[in-house]
């Protein structure tokens, strides 16, 4: 084991991947080649007549402290009798090895003992595990998905080796899930809180109708946790897997533009916006919030159009707490297509560009609640542009 990346280097051979190997978060013992066989550093009693030798960085506080004072590499080993399994504790250590000068020993128990895991690098890129401990282990294999063998137990026949069971629904490593539970894939387990709408005087501040978490295709979870390309996150190795945050109107909202669709329809006195929203829900919720749509012809800005939901009492504005019906509501419906008509006649080749969006905070709500301006709330945040050319 030695205290440095240096020391290493001084006395054996390394490639940048060796060291890369040697400074991961596994800290294995990497196996390297000696720079010279006639070297005086190491006893000759470590690995007599070998070119090659184990290498170890320290890696845990007690180690570092140690070839702190010492400065120099140390012999490294397992404490156990040839054959047998580690020692993990005090007594059973003074009882087996009893003729060792010093133990030094600490209050930290050990709860599972694992070998460090021992490394071949082959070549610039790729190393062999000769044996799989601490860092690399558990290992998940690959396990051809038409096999006869699904469902049955796994067990190696070498020793200190693990099994594991393959079952028709394979679970996460990373978590522990009841793949059977059906909630997991519809969206009542949204509902609990996201069907709370009402405020204090009975009135509905947002809608969001169950219809959409009970879908069992295109529901809560399918949209606000998409699949996504990425790496295996169950043991049968797949190409997706759900996307673990949420995409909502203020994180990852361009991961919902595909609910959202454009089209254009010419007409006699000028054009027609069709915006569709897919979501079983308003396009935009939250009561706060405000839709819109920019659009320009050719360079030409035209009169941009808002889409709002604004909660009143008594005919006039009111704070979502206060409410008790809508002041103004042109918000686009749970699958509504909104027909947008522009008396604007197009040309022949016509460049149109599209621009639907929303603020977070309505700019003139800013204002009357004196919120804090950061540049997040302030901008238009875009969630699909379009161009069409005639
Ligand atoms: C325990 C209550 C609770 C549950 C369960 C819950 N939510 Fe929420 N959700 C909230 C609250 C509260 C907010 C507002 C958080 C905020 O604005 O910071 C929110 C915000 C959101 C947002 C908006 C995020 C944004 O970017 O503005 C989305 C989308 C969302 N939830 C989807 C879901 C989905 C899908 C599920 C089911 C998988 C779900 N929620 C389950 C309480 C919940
Ligand atoms: C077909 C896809 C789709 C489904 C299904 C869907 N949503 Fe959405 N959701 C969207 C889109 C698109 C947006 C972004 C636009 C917006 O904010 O309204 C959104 C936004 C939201 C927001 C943030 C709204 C805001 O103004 O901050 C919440 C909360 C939300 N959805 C909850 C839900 C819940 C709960 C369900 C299940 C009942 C659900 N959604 C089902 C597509 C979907």
């Amino acid at each position: 084991m030695f205290p440095n990346i240096q020391m290493v280097k001084e006395i054996l051979k390394t490639s940048e991947f060796d060291e890369k190997i040697l400074n991961s978060q596994e800290a294995p013992i990497v196996i390297l080649e000696l720079k010279n066989l006639k070297q005086q550093f190491l006893s000759k009693f470590v690995a007599p007549d070998l070119n090659r030798i184990g290498a170890i960085l320290s890696y845990s506080a007690h180690h570092l402290l140690i070839l702190k004072y010492f400065a120099k590499p140390i012999i490294f080993t397992s404490a156990n009798l040839s054959g047998e399994p580690l020692i993990d504790n005090f007594e059973e250590l003074k009882s087996k090895l009893n003729e060792l000068d010093f133990i030094l020993d600490f209050d930290r128990d050990i709860f599972n003992s694992v070998d460090d895991s021992l490394v071949l690098p082959l070549n610039s890129s790729e190393k062999l595990i000769l044996r799989l401990g601490r860092g690399f282990a558990p290992k998940v294999l690959k396990y051809p998905n038409n096999s006869k063998n699904r469902d049955k137990k796994i067990i190696f026949k070498e020793e200190k080796h693990f099994f594991g069971m393959f079952k028709t629904i394979t679970g996460s490593p990373y978590h522990n899930i009841d793949y059977t539970n059906k909630n997991i894939y519809n969206g009542k387990i949204c509902m609990g809180c996201h069907q709370h709408k009402e405020n204090s005087h009975q009135f509905k501040i947002c809608d969001v109708s169950n219809s959409g978490a009970n879908n069992e295709t295109k529901n809560c979870i399918t949209c606000h946790m998409p699949k996504v390309q990425g790496t295996a996150t169950t043991i049968k190795i797949t190409k997706q897997h759900t996307f673990h945050g949420f995409s909502g109107a203020r994180f990852n909202y361009k991961m919902l533009a595909k609910y959202i669709k454009i089209d254009l329809k010419k007409v006699d006195d000028g054009f027609d916006l069709l915006i569709t929203n897919e979501a079983p829900h308003n396009f935009l919720l939250h009561p706060l919030r405000v839709a819109m749509l920019k659009i320009s012809v050719d360079g030409k800005n035209l009169q941009p159009r808002a889409f709002v939901r604004i909660l009143g009492k008594n005919n006039k504005p009111a704070m979502p707490w206060v409410a008790t019906g809508l002041f103004k509501n042109n918000m686009i419906k749970a699958n509504e297509t909104r027909t947008i008509h522009y008396k604007y006649s197009l040309k022949e080749h016509s460049n149109i560009k599209v621009k639907f969006g929303y603020f977070l905070v309505n700019p003139k709500m800013i204002k009357k609640l004196g919120l804090q301006i950061n540049k997040s709330i302030q901008e238009f945040k875009i969630i699909k542009n379009k161009y069409f050319t005639l």
